[in-house]
């Protein structure tokens, strides 16, 4: 399988992979066999023997470590399988860095952790492609254009012009993979970039595809080498005005080879008359989930790593769906469960009648109360924030007590301007993560069931717990000291100081 995934990689980058090179000097030996003298057999034949003693070379050098592995391995049923082979073969320098936009004028006490913004982040990515960059997103409003303008747009409109100038100029192939636009999202911006010849644009259509939802990934993919996934959205106020989180992985093609996968599902959907294939190509599955997450050596310390991905039709055989993997991360916790997420309702929020759907609460009660694990949720306010999300979290924190730690605060990002206030859809705590003693999950939705039914989303899973190296969990240390950054900041409020809406 992973043969055939590296074959088609490569059909796209134009690269020739070394079992092919092999299968051709197979068939060239094979056919000078039937044309030439026969008393030579074709392994011994003169032009073949340095092949044959080139490939037995391989062969020692490949199947002896791993017999003398197995050999050594206590576990007897170790297996020589695909996965074992990528594992083995992933030697990808993965560095991972953790980026935010903090929005104007949020700012924390001296010596909170401070991570390079998104900005630089994407503008790094683009610099750094050199053949290809994948984007995969909800709507797009990067230019200020299409609101009132606001000084701190530039960021947005910065991203957009050297996106531009890498398709148009850098001889760069860029695709988009968007949501379908709609009169509330024109996505201006792809069909500029798209007209001026500078990207591929295709616009994935849920409705037609599965009834409802909407594509709500936002994933870059640079050179199958480097990704970014994250909150942020392609709109000029995720940069500037929206608090996000989001994880670039650099030098890292063996995870972005399985990410890629994720891509391509939406650009194959994404074709005029698409539709969902009973069985997805064997090219778009994959080995590394949650029960056999890839090891990677990320900043030097051996990370278990998956992506998995929402809908659950749009997850190809061997691909754990997003809500499997929040369940995963939780139920795997043992000490503490710190979860950042926009909205959290136990319910659904746009189906025509409200289902009550109380799987990732009954979750985090269950880790309270059973394992005793500390569990605090910090979810965002805004203005268009449903009421109702407030009883919800009330009736979560109503557990917290002497037996047992539930504590939920609510992240408020003020506006501090006349000109933020005029922002529409600004100024709130967008981002959506988690993370526990062990693990650290950076995800795309919000927590409802509909983003786990027919939205489209993807969450990258990341466990340093391992058992052979040291007790340096370098991620889930990082991610845990945002969250209490934020959570013990003035920005987040106790649910006391809300009033009950009746
Ligand atoms: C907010 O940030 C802007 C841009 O950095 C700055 O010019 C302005 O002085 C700040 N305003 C306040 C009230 O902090
Ligand atoms: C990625 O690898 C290249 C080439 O080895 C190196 O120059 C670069 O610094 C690496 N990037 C990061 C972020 O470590
Ligand atoms: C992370 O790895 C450790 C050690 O293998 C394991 O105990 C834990 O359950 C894992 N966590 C998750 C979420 O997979
Ligand atoms: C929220 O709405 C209230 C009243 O409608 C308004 O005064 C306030 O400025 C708004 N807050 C934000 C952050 O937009
Ligand atoms: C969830 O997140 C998206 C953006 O990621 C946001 O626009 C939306 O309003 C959020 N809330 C709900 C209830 O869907
Ligand atoms: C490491 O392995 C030992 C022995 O197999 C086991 O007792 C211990 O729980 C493991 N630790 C972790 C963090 O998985
Ligand atoms: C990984 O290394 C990069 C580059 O050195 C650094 O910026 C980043 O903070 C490191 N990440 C972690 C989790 O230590």
């Amino acid at each position: 399988m992973i043969n055939r995934d590296s074959k088609q990689q490569n059909e796209r980058t134009g690269k020739l992979d070394t079992s092919e090179v092999e299968l051709q000097f197979f068939d060239s030996c094979y056919m000078l066999k039937e044309e030439e003298d026969e008393k030579w057999s074709g392994w011994l034949k003169p032009s073949c023997i340095p092949l044959t003693i080139i490939l037995i070379l391989i062969l020692l050098v490949v199947v002896l470590p791993l017999l003398d592995n197995e050999k050594n391995d206590d576990d007897s049923s170790a297996r020589l399988s695909d996965l074992t082979y990528l594992r083995k073969n992933c030697n990808s320098p993965c560095v991972f860095q953790l980026v935010e936009s903090i929005p104007e004028n949020l700012t924390y006490t001296k010596g909170s952790p401070l991570h390079p913004s998104i900005f630089e982040g994407w503008l790094d990515l683009i610099e750094k492609a050199e053949k290809s960059i994948d984007i995969a997103s909800f709507y797009w409003t990067l230019r200020g254009d299409d609101v009132v303008p606001d000084p701190s747009a530039w960021e947005g409109e910065r991203v957009f012009q050297e996106l531009l100038h890498a398709g148009n100029t850098r001889n760069i192939n860029i695709r988009i993979a968007q949501n379908k636009p709609s009169i509330y999202q024109p996505n201006k911006d792809t069909e500029y970039l798209a007209r001026k010849g500078a990207a591929t644009v295709r616009s994935v259509d849920f409705d037609r595809l599965i009834g409802a939802g909407v594509l709500h990934t936002k994933m870059w993919l640079i050179d199958n080498q480097h990704f970014y996934i994250g909150s942020a959205n392609m709109d000029w106020r995720a940069l500037t005005q929206v608090k996000e989180l989001g994880a670039i992985m650099y030098n890292c093609s063996c995870l972005a080879t399985d990410i890629a996968k994720i891509f391509e599902v939406y650009w194959m959907l994404g074709k005029k008359g698409a539709k969902i294939p009973p069985t997805w190509p064997i090219s778009l599955q994959t080995d590394i989930n949650a029960e056999t997450p890839l090891g990677v050596t990320i900043n030097n310390t051996l990370t278990d790593v998956y992506f998995s991905s929402s809908p659950p039709l749009f997850c190809p055989d061997g691909r754990t769906s997003d809500i499997d993997s929040i369940l995963d991360v939780i139920n795997k916790a043992e000490e503490y469960i710190f979860v950042a997420v926009m909205d959290y309702f136990p319910t659904t929020l746009y189906t025509k009648t409200k289902r009550y759907w109380p799987v990732i609460d009954d979750a985090l009660r269950k880790a309270a109360v059973e394992r005793r694990v500390h569990v605090r949720l910090l979810a965002s306010w805004w203005n268009h924030t449903r009421p109702s999300m407030l009883y919800f979290i009330q009736s979560l924190a109503a557990l917290n007590s002497n037996d047992f730690q539930i504590e939920v605060k609510l992240f408020i990002v003020p506006t501090y301007t006349e000109a933020q206030a005029k922002i529409p859809y600004a100024r709130v705590n967008h981002n959506k993560y988690m993370v526990t003693d062990n693990s650290a999950y950076i995800g795309t939705s919000n927590w409802s069931e509909d983003y786990f039914i027919n939205t489209g989303g993807i969450g990258f899973i990341l466990n340093q717990s391992q058992n052979d190296t040291a007790s340096s969990q370098p991620i889930t240390d990082q991610l845990t000291a945002v969250f209490e950054r934020d959570w013990f900041s003035e920005y987040a409020h106790s649910l006391s100081e809300f009033e009950r809406y009746s």
